[in-house]
């Protein structure tokens, strides 16, 4: 089935602020007419959420990260098929929290499991599906991890308050530091795909530096009101 739609993803670290400015784009997308679609992962599917809870709470205690991976991926088989392929095949515009970029990121680089088993199974579970561009906000490691952090202890948990989304956030400033360089590594080697924008100055500013980067990649004429 040939896939027409725009697949984009965000990528950067924890708290750097993936979320608003995804919001931020899926707004001024809509404002042009274009059909929007906002998915994360891990996650996205009624399977991958449940995957997601296994994955991101500090009650998951002693995870492999062979296993880790493993189900990273498995959340991801599950979205291409249920969500992923068919938005495309729609024509949709879909804007993804997070992607295989990540896996490479925090398993290959944060838990040193190196890049080759993350794209071998990219290879073989995605079908080496990739994004027509992928947002990498570059910010800054401290303030990053520090805004997640307050951010998840701020946040009642779901399921009536049983779970969080801190296991990550708990890791170490050198665990996000070779998540970090993983990260660089990726956009220099996937320089037509990757596009990494400073993500240190206010909201509105780095949306419009995104939004720029995206209406050139969709060949939107520009709008008075952006
Ligand atoms: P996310 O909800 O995007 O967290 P944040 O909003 O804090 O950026 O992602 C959840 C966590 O899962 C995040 O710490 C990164 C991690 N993760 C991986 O380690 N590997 C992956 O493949 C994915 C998709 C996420």
């Amino acid at each position: 089935m040939p896939l027409r739609g725009k697949f984009i993803t965000f990528e950067g670290l924890d708290g750097c602020g993936k979320s608003t400015q995804m919001e931020k784009l899926a707004a001024a997308l809509r404002a042009y007419g274009l059909p929007v679609v906002v998915t994360r992962e891990p996650g996205g599917t009624p399977t991958g959420e449940k995957i997601r809870q296994w994955l991101l709470d500090t009650g998951t205690s002693g995870l492999a990260p062979l296993a880790e991976l493993a189900l990273m991926f498995a959340s991801r088989a599950q979205h291409i098929k249920e969500v992923i392929h068919p938005a495309l095949a729609e024509g949709r515009i879909l804007l993804c929290d997070r992607f295989t970029d990540s896996t490479e990121a925090y398993q290959g680089g944060g838990r040193k499991l190196s890049s080759p088993p993350v794209l071998a199974l990219h290879h073989i579970l995605c079908g080496d599906l990739q994004p027509e561009l992928t947002i990498l906000m570059d910010s800054d490691l401290t303030l990053s991890v520090e805004r997640a952090r307050r951010r998840n202890k701020s946040r009642t948990p779901r399921n009536g308050g049983k779970h969080d989304e801190n296991r990550f956030e708990q890791e170490s400033r050198a665990f996000f530091e070779r998540v970090r360089n993983a990260y660089l590594a990726i956009a220099a080697r996937e320089t037509e795909r990757v596009v990494s924008v400073d993500a240190r100055g206010t909201p509105d500013e780095t949306h419009r530096k995104i939004l720029e980067i995206v209406r050139r990649k969709l060949k939107l004429a520009a709008r008075t009101s952006s």
